[in-house]
């Protein structure tokens, strides 16, 4: 039986498994607060009412110590839908050593350190399996949309996304490899096989960024899909995060309500239109508001902030300058400084968590291309090879999950949304 499942077994006996994560005793009756990785519930034991070894048992239990229990399933008198357990019998599995993680405040370095023990707190708890929901809800609606799974690699020969924040690793006789910074390439490829594909893994970046929402080590789903062109891509990439926030709205209550998390900005975002701004239009709007950012700059996490400060939607940037894309960003037919292009800007101060284009399908263009931003026309022979063969318009985005996850749970630091954050100072535990 799980904890979850309390509801339907009211006045009936269950046996359960867990930890027990609070303890107050007040010499008749005890009260345990057990957790089984399903939720969360109160055990109430009284003396009285229980065998001399059971009660015995009780009084030995110490924070996380692991127990099996059996008890009578009742309603909580006050609260709704709230299920307590009136104990029977009691096993001590595992009794546990003095737990460094108390109920008064620690500081996050320290919390960081016990990150093993740290995600079994309700908070990390809620955070996991809202990170779960994002990912199902990503697999549903690309399946839904006729995309399949197909995951690229993480040793890489070239870069994907610039060639300053590349990991270099040796790699036996070939010299080094790369780690990926995104997968997208890769895809590229795999459209010509499969039409629509995407891939869900880790990615790196060597960026010394100790910002709120930069990981070392992240994960990203790539979606790519032949024949979609940039409109197309800005309109899929709206459905996709709707139908992601509903999913968590829908299926991750109880850990939303453990983190306090404010529903009715998320279901702004499900029931509204997303906003649409070029990238000149973003520059004019932002210097209105106050920035000094100019023409050709990319936006930092301040003009982020400030342009969605009032929005109940995140904001869509498009058609960037070339200059400040990458090499494989399609160039604007009726602008050749500009690319078909998009960031998505989320709201709440959330900051960008898709970056999304329509690809360069011309080899001769894409060549040019490649030549400029200084790599080697050699190392892409693969990648250009998909446009010597059956070149078709092509697009596609890539979502950060923990940035997803952060914007959802409402988390401060991105080092809360993935159980063992990597990030520029911290490789541990
Ligand atoms: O905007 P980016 O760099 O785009 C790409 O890598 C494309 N190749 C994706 C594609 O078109 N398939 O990264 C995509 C997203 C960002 O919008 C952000 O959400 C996340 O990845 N991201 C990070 N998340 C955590 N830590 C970091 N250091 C991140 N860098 C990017
Ligand atoms: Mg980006």
């Amino acid at each position: 039986m799980f904890i979850s499942e309390l509801k339907s077994s009211v006045d009936k006996e269950v046996v359960i498994k867990g930890w027990v994560y609070n303890y107050r005793s007040s010499g008749k009756i005890a009260f345990l607060q057990l957790r089984d990785g399903s939720g969360f519930t109160q055990v109430i034991a009284v003396k009285g009412s229980l065998s001399e070894e059971a009660w015995n048992t009780v009084q030995e239990i110490t924070q996380e110590s692991s127990v099996t229990i059996v008890g009578t399933v009742s309603k909580h008198p006050k609260k709704e839908d709230v299920f307590e357990i009136q104990l029977k019998e009691i096993t001590l599995l595992s009794k546990a050593s003095e737990y460094p993680i108390g109920n008064k405040e620690h500081g996050p370095d320290f919390l960081m350190q016990q990150r093993h023990l740290w995600i079994r707190s309700q908070k990390q708890w809620a955070i996991l399996r809202i990170r779960d929901a994002v990912q199902t809800a990503i697999h549903n609606f690309l399946h839904q949309d006729k995309f399949i799974r197909v995951d690229s690699p993480i040793f890489t020969p070239n870069a994907c996304e610039g060639t300053t924040d590349l990991f270099e690793v040796p790699y036996f006789d070939l010299g080094s490899a790369f780690l990926s910074q995104s997968g997208q390439l890769y895809s590229e490829a795999v459209i010509s096989s499969v039409g629509r594909c995407y891939d869900f893994g880790p990615v790196f970046r060597a960026e010394k960024s100790t910002t709120k929402r930069h990981l070392t080590e992240f994960w990203m789903m790539d979606a790519e899909a032949a024949f979609m062109e940039h409109d197309e891509n800005v309109k899929i990439q709206e459905r996709i995060i709707k139908y992601i926030v509903e999913h968590c709205i829908n299926t991750c209550k109880q850990e939303l309500e453990i983190l306090e998390r404010d529903v009715a900005p998320l279901q702004a975002i499900v029931d509204n239109d997303f906003t649409r701004y070029t990238y000149d239009q973003a520059i004019v709007k932002l210097n209105e508001l106050g920035s000094d950012i100019k023409y050709g700059e990319d936006l930092g996490n301040d003009d982020e902030g400030l342009l969605t400060k009032d929005s109940l939607v995140p904001v869509f940037i498009e058609k960037w300058p070339k200059e400040i894309k990458p090499f494989y960003t399609k160039v604007d037919p009726e602008n050749p400084h500009l690319v078909l292009n998009d960031d998505l800007i989320a709201t709440e101060g959330a900051g960008e968590i898709i970056g999304g284009s329509q690809r360069e399908e011309d080899l001769e263009l894409l060549k040019k291309l490649i030549k400029e931003e200084g790599l080697s026309e050699e190392d892409f022979g693969w990648y250009l090879d998909v446009r010597r063969f059956g070149s078709v318009p092509h697009s596609g985005f890539g979502i950060g999950l923990e940035r997803m996850v952060r914007w959802i749970s409402g988390v401060e630091h991105i080092r809360e949304c993935t159980a063992f954050p990597r990030l520029v100072n911290r490789v541990k535990p």
